[in-house]
């Protein structure tokens, strides 16, 4: 698959994830078989105002295609921020958030609120296709709400202004993350366009994977929430899309040393104390399912520094399976 000028060899996609996909769990999704990753979504405003937090959110990682994800509503903002995303970043590709329902933003007409205003996402589109030279892509979702479904003119609008790619998360604004995607309308988007479409939205295991794959014919598939605490699931998707068995997570020890390398990653990359921070959250997800782990989990809510961190981890590797 091409995406303009890029060579997609592996169209598995890691969902952009606010608070979730910094630099060091894309590191890690990249090297355990995500073929694509995504920065987490990033102001234009801000970036143009020259904020250092927001630049920080666009370190490019290594091991695969990574694109750079920005949000606004202002086509030269926008234009001028892609510039700056993809000079601080060197990224393979600029990503427009119109998708994002948060109301702070969706109701500010950024993210999902540009659904509404189609008009003015193609004008973003053009402006930022003009000022950028890697392609452009959209993630975008199936419209506002039930009653304004609407994303087959507007991907169609999307391509006709210069999008590259679109990315298809089959829920409405007002779903939010519940209810079940709809992968019957994203196949509906893929019949009409010449550009690719990827899939997202419930892609939990490898066996969704391939009933995504069939129900939407996508050219790639993007996994969201089911990768928290299981980048592996790149692995048993790969393998059940190409029909192969899937051996199964690694042990738990080995688990851990994976959990332990990412926040090794996210020390150099935030410092210790934001590490400590995030890894209460990746670390509890790294242990779920795990029998017995109740006591961990209780540790690493307050875990402060990177000793915390070893600490537990060798004492949960003594005492679980
Ligand atoms: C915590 C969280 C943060 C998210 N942040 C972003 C974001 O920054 N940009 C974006 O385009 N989508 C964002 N999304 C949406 C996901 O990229 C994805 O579209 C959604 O989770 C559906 O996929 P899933 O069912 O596989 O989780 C976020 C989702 C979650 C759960």
């Amino acid at each position: 698959m091409q995406i303009g000028n890029l060579n997609v060899t592996n169209p598995l996609f890691l969902a952009p994830m606010a608070g979730v996909t910094d630099w060091a769990f894309r590191t890690i999704c990249a090297q355990l078989g995500a073929g694509v990753t995504v920065t987490e979504m990033v102001s234009s405003r801000a970036l143009v105002y020259k904020d250092q937090k927001s630049a920080k959110l666009l370190r490019k990682n290594e091991g695969s295609l990574c694109g750079a994800q920005i949000f606004g509503n202002d086509p030269q903002i926008m234009a001028q921020a892609a510039q700056m995303a993809l000079e601080i970043s060197g990224c393979d590709f600029l990503d427009i958030n119109m998708g994002c329902p948060m109301p702070k933003i969706a109701n500010s007409g950024d993210g999902c609120g540009l659904m509404r205003t189609p008009e003015l996402a193609s004008k973003i589109v053009e402006a930022v296709v003009q000022a950028v030279s890697v392609p452009v892509t959209v993630k975008c979702r199936l419209g506002w709400d039930k009653g304004s479904i609407n994303v087959l003119d507007f991907t169609k609008r999307m391509e006709d202004s210069g999008a590259a790619m679109v990315a298809v998360h089959g829920r409405t604004r007002s779903m939010l993350y519940t209810g079940v995607a709809d992968w019957d309308t994203i196949r509906k988007v893929k019949d009409q366009l010449s550009i690719p479409v990827i899939a997202n939205g419930d892609i939990t295991d490898g066996a969704a994977a391939v009933r995504c794959q069939k129900r939407t014919g996508a050219d790639g598939l993007m996994i969201g929430r089911s990768v928290f605490g299981d980048p592996w699931i790149f692995l048993e998707v790969q393998a059940a899309l190409s029909g192969k068995e899937y051996a199964g997570r690694p042990c738990l020890k080995d688990r851990i040393d994976v959990a332990l390398q990412q926040f090794r990653l996210s020390e150099q990359d935030h410092g210790e104390h934001i590490a400590c921070l995030e890894a209460r959250k990746h670390f509890a997800w790294y242990l779920r399912g795990v029998a017995h782990s109740s006591y961990y989990k209780n540790q690493i809510t307050s875990l402060n520094t990177m000793e915390d961190i070893y600490r537990v981890a060798k004492n949960v590797v003594r005492d679980l399976r």
